[in-house]
């Protein structure tokens, strides 16, 4: 079973009979890093194509690391998790290699990982990661309810399921890597939302949104306009619909992350009431 062996670590490639001791390394330990979005590390772990090695010490399992599927040349840090009795920087270094050398048979040029806990920081900084962005919150509560308007020669409606290869392009095309979503994360972005809306322009989809409930509040996940459409009012259109649909509903707060970079986006969300909450995720990235 072992593809490598390095000081008594052995490497293998994760398989669905060890996903089991992966929840369990993920759950009882410190050294633990999972991404933030509608996926669950459990369920990711079955994503088709992930790139996902896992660190054994005489029959154990001591740590796993997992890049998501490559879009445009990049890819994600998903999941890394080390079992707090080992050595942390070895295993990582361990893992990170055998990882890497599949992120370049991929011909991957980008990796980024969202830095929601410090301990990575010291493991990833010697093989070249630095610090390239920050995820920001912005958050919008308190707010007059908004006055209805409708865009001429646009029609906003909620999201069928034959829309999904659509939406999938309109985000690729949107959105740069590695901050573009694959088909699959849209479809579960869509299954979990509370509310998914495409924009038409001439029978066209050029932009959509989804959202999600929690409590009380709601959570703008995505927003994407195709860039033909860009600056016509699509994005304010698709926000003021899902604003005003949660305010019928009651739910009178809501909240976006987004790129601190992407002042555009910022520049709309501020236009609706949204500020920045000062709760920043820090992008660490590193060019192979
Ligand atoms: C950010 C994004 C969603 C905004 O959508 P958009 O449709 O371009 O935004 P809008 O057209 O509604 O508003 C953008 C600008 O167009 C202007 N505008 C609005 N209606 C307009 C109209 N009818 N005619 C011309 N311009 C108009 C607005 O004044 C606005 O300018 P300002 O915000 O600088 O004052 C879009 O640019 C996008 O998909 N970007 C890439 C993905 C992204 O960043 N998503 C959000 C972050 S998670």
């Amino acid at each position: 079973m072992s593809t490598s062996t390095s000081r008594q670590i052995a490497i293998t490639e994760y398989t669905r009979r060890d996903r089991h001791l992966v929840s369990d390394i993920l759950f009882r330990n410190y050294n633990v890093h999972t991404h933030i979005d509608w996926q669950e590390a459990e369920k990711w772990l079955e994503t088709p194509d992930a790139i996902i090695r896992l660190a054994w010490q005489y029959g154990r399992l001591i740590g796993v690391l997992a890049a998501a599927p490559p879009l445009g040349g990049t890819t994600w840090l998903r999941i890394a998790g080390i079992s707090d009795n080992a050595d942390a920087a070895r295993v990582f270094d361990i893992l990170w290699n055998a990882v890497h050398k599949e992120l370049i048979t991929r011909q991957i040029h980008l990796v980024a990982v969202l830095m929601i806990r410090d301990w990575l920081i010291p493991l990833i900084t010697p093989h070249g990661f630095t610090c390239r962005e920050e995820v920001i919150t912005l958050r919008r509560a308190d707010q007059p309810p908004l006055v209805g308007e409708s865009l001429p020669g646009l029609t906003i409606r909620a999201t069928q399921p034959t829309d999904l290869v659509t939406i999938t392009q309109v985000d690729q095309a949107a959105f740069e890597p590695p901050w573009q979503l694959t088909g699959d994360e849209v479809r579960e972005a869509a299954r979990v939302s509370a509310y998914c809306a495409v924009a038409l322009r001439n029978e066209q989809i050029v932009g959509y949104q989804a959202s999600t409930m929690y409590f009380d509040g709601s959570h703008l996940a995505r927003l994407a306009v195709s860039p033909q459409a860009q600056g016509t009012g699509v994005g304010a259109a698709l926000l003021g619909d899902v604003i005003r649909r949660f305010s019928r509903r009651g739910v009178v707060s809501m909240t976006v992350n987004t790129q601190l970079s992407n002042t555009r986006s910022q520049h709309l969300y501020e236009r609706f009431g949204f500020q920045r909450n000062g709760y920043d995720i820090p992008v660490w990235m590193v060019n192979l």
